[in-house]
């Protein structure tokens, strides 16, 4: 029987940095994973290396560029002519990303004394996993702690259950090989705006049909909004209070069956992507008598710092609460291996960034507007329109604004929020002010370069005291 400090089971964004920091804290450390390609290659990355963040963000960026082609280069007075996609070759090169991204994590663990071990893991009594291998021979093995990082796996329409072929999840949706003339989305969510948006500049006729009557809830309102017109402005069909009750499906495509505030309504698209959510992963993670305790959800219960219902065993990442956010699970999975190896460690998370990857990108940190609002703190605002930035006039993305909230007591900064060029990568910025507590007025005297994105922020929190210098 093999002996381990930690084990960790799942080897994706959660799963893959706790079995790392654990070895780094001088553990042995095995990380299980039973991530399967459709190919029949094993892989680790989980659905974020293989199937989400990386692959979604290289089609991102080829159909970005393919719609700038067509939309852009004539202001900058470039000519082009006879712009094609080649679908299989922008694939390819998604594919190969994703490769890179997988094979570095087997690298990773070769450097860091991490022992791989591809197939499933199974929790059991005792401080015991059980693993059966990629040839089906079990194994037990024992260890100090286990962390469970398995994850999650898109929710199914009962109505309208996925085949892979017509009715595709988001991984299916990654690997078309051909744009879809009509292409259904159900969920406004993060996903389906994501991929609606990705088949829509590479030439689909795109709808998206969402049961909820407001666009994006969780995001500030004035975000939303903005959001809301952009995507319209780009021919993004978004109906909202459209909630999808079943199919018809023929060999000519899928008749969609939703209602809305006119009554019953039909949508006939080619494909259609269901994107309503995620749910946990556990199947066949926990055997009987382990104590680790699951919601009426599904989620793994754990307390603040990750412990589950059952001695040394820690749960991370999507099977447990909070947002399901790579960055989130990440934190969650180093901090467990610190606090395993006696080290301090807390996720705060309070500041975690949300990003959603359109374009223009929208990210946020803190609360909105809104929820502050709501919470009766007394509050200031301050925005700035990315259209009176240079740089932004300069990259012809002049598109959004940033949007700071502070408190008016004592100027805490409580919320910044972004739509416009780069904003998830600028929201940096705003998570290490709000991580460090800094106040509106750390904001303002922090000295930005000319000129950058980054000046939005500087100028939105100066605005937050009606001291803009650019805007008036
Ligand atoms: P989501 O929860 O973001 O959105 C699902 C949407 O589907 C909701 O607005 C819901 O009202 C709608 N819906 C549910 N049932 C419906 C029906 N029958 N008809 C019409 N609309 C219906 O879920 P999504 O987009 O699938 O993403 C799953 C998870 O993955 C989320 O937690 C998300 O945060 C995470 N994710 C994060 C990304 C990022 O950070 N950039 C990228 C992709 C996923």
């Amino acid at each position: 029987m093999s002996q381990y400090d930690v084990i960790v089971i799942g080897g994706g964004p959660a799963g893959y940095p706790a079995a790392i920091r654990a070895a780094q804290n001088k553990l042995k450390v095995a990380c299980i994973d039973e991530w399967q390609n459709k190919d029949g290659s094993y892989a680790f990355g989980g659905t974020c290396l293989n199937a989400g963040c990386i692959p979604s963000k290289a089609l991102l960026e080829s159909s970005e560029l393919f719609h700038r082609t067509q939309h852009e280069f004539a202001v900058h007075g470039i000519k082009v002519a006879n712009v094609e996609v080649d679908v299989p070759t922008m694939q390819k090169r998604r594919a190969t990303i994703v490769k890179q991204s997988t094979a570095g994590i087997s690298s990773l663990f070769k450097a860091a004394g991490v022992t791989p071990l591809q197939g499933h893991g199974k929790l059991l009594s005792g401080n015991r996993v059980e693993f059966t291998g990629k040839d089906g021979k079990k194994e037990e093995l024992t260890a100090k702690h286990i962390i469970l990082a398995a994850g999650s796996i898109p929710t199914e329409l009962k109505s309208l259950p996925f085949d892979g072929e017509q009715v595709i999840d988001s991984w299916g949706a990654l690997e078309l090989q051909a744009v879809p003339k009509r292409l259904g989305v159900i969920g406004a969510g993060v996903i389906g705006l994501e991929l609606g948006s990705v088949w829509k500049r590479l030439g689909a006729e795109v709808v998206v049909l969402e049961a909820l009557d407001t666009f994006l809830p969780m995001a500030d309102g004035a975000v939303s909004k903005e959001a809301l017109k952009q995507f319209k402005k780009q021919g993004l069909d978004i109906r909202l209070g459209a909630k999808v009750s079943g199919a018809d499906k023929s060999k000519g495509g899928v008749k969609l069956k939703y209602s809305d505030a006119n009554g019953e309504q039909t949508l006939e698209v080619d494909k259609v992507i269901v994107a309503i959510g995620r749910r946990p992963y556990t199947k066949d993670l926990l055997g009987e008598g382990t104590g680790v305790e699951v919601d009426e959800r599904g989620f793994v219960k754990v307390d603040h710092e990750c412990r589950t219902s059952a001695a040394n065993v820690w749960a991370v990442g999507d099977l447990v609460r909070g947002p399901m956010l790579a960055h989130k699970g990440k934190e969650e999975g180093v901090v467990v291996a610190d606090l395993i190896a006696g080290k301090y460690g807390e996720v705060n998370y309070k500041v975690i960034p949300s990003v959603i990857y359109t374009a223009p990108e929208i990210a946020w940190v803190g609360q909105t507007e809104e929820e502050v609002k709501k919470s009766g703190r007394a509050y200031k605002v301050g925005s700035f329109p990315f259209a009176a930035a240079g740089r932004a006039r300069a990259m012809e993305a002049t598109a959004g604004f940033v949007k700071v909230v502070s408190a008016t007591d004592d100027d805490e900064i409580l919320g910044i929020h972004i739509i416009g060029p780069m904003a998830g990568e600028l929201i940096a910025e705003a998570v290490l002010a709000m991580e460090y507590s800094a106040s509106t007025e750390d904001l303002q005297r922090t000295i930005h370069a000319h000129p950058t994105l980054s000046e939005a922020l500087h100028e939105a929190a100066l605005a937050a005291d009606k001291i803009a210098i650019d805007f008036p």
